[in-house]
């Protein structure tokens, strides 16, 4: 007999359990530290280090880890993520099973930024505090970076009808492409 899929939609294992505790765990200690940065205290030097130490992960893990996780999966070209831009406007956006092109550029900057928001507060705490001022315009980068992320987050989930979110937490998205 027929397997009806439009009842039950096929879905695959996209994101491994180490990228979704990651991802988690990066959002609570980023919180953390932000709010925490008033002034040094062990709360925010033991958040700070946490997403220092899950940035490092995600780097090794982007190399070596499962397919989706892997840094070649989400390599794209300006004119990939310009073409998927462009398809978002349209009544077919292109379906990606990982990263979409947009989504996998805002990755890479995320990692960026929180890589030297860690390492300027650092040298805040270990040379003087003449980095400060740095280290803030870093952290409000990542900031203004996130809410972008999210925002992608939500604009693609509602054009593919695909709750992206639940898909970070279960790691299972649709297996159609379109
Ligand atoms: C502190 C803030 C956040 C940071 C630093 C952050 C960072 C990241 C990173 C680095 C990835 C790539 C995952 C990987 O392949 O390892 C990612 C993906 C993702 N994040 Fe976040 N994130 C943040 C907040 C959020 C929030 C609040 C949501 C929910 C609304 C969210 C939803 C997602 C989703 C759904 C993906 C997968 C995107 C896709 O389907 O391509 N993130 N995030
Ligand atoms: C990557 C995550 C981090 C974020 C989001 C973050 C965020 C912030 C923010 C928003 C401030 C406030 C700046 C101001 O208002 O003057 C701050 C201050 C500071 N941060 Fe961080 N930080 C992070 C990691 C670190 C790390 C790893 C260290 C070093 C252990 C550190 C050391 C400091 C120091 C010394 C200050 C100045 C505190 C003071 O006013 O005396 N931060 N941070």
């Amino acid at each position: 007999m027929k397997q009806s899929v439009a009842t039950s939609p096929e879905t695959v294992r996209v994101w491994d359990f180490l990228v979704r505790v990651f991802h988690w765990a990066l959002v609570t200690f980023f919180v953390t530290a932000y709010f925490t940065g008033d002034e040094l205290d062990a709360v925010h030097e033991f958040a700070g280090y946490a997403v220092l130490g899950l940035v490092g992960f995600r780097l090794v893990w982007g190399l070596v880890g499962t397919r989706y996780a892997r840094f070649t999966s989400f390599w794209f070209r300006p004119r990939e993520v310009v073409d998927y831009l462009k398809s978002l406007a349209s009544r077919h956006p292109r379906h990606y099973l990982g990263h979409n092109p947009a989504g996998a550029w805002m990755i890479f900057a995320l990692l960026a930024s929180l890589l030297l928001t860690a390492a300027t507060g650092i040298l805040t705490e270990e040379a003087n505090h003449g980095w400060e001022d740095l280290h803030e315009f870093f952290a409000n980068l990542t900031l203004l970076l996130v809410l972008g992320h999210v925002a992608g987050v939500l604009v693609s989930s509602v054009l593919h009808r695909e709750n992206l979110v639940r898909a970070m937490l279960t790691g299972r998205k649709r297996a159609s492409l379109d």
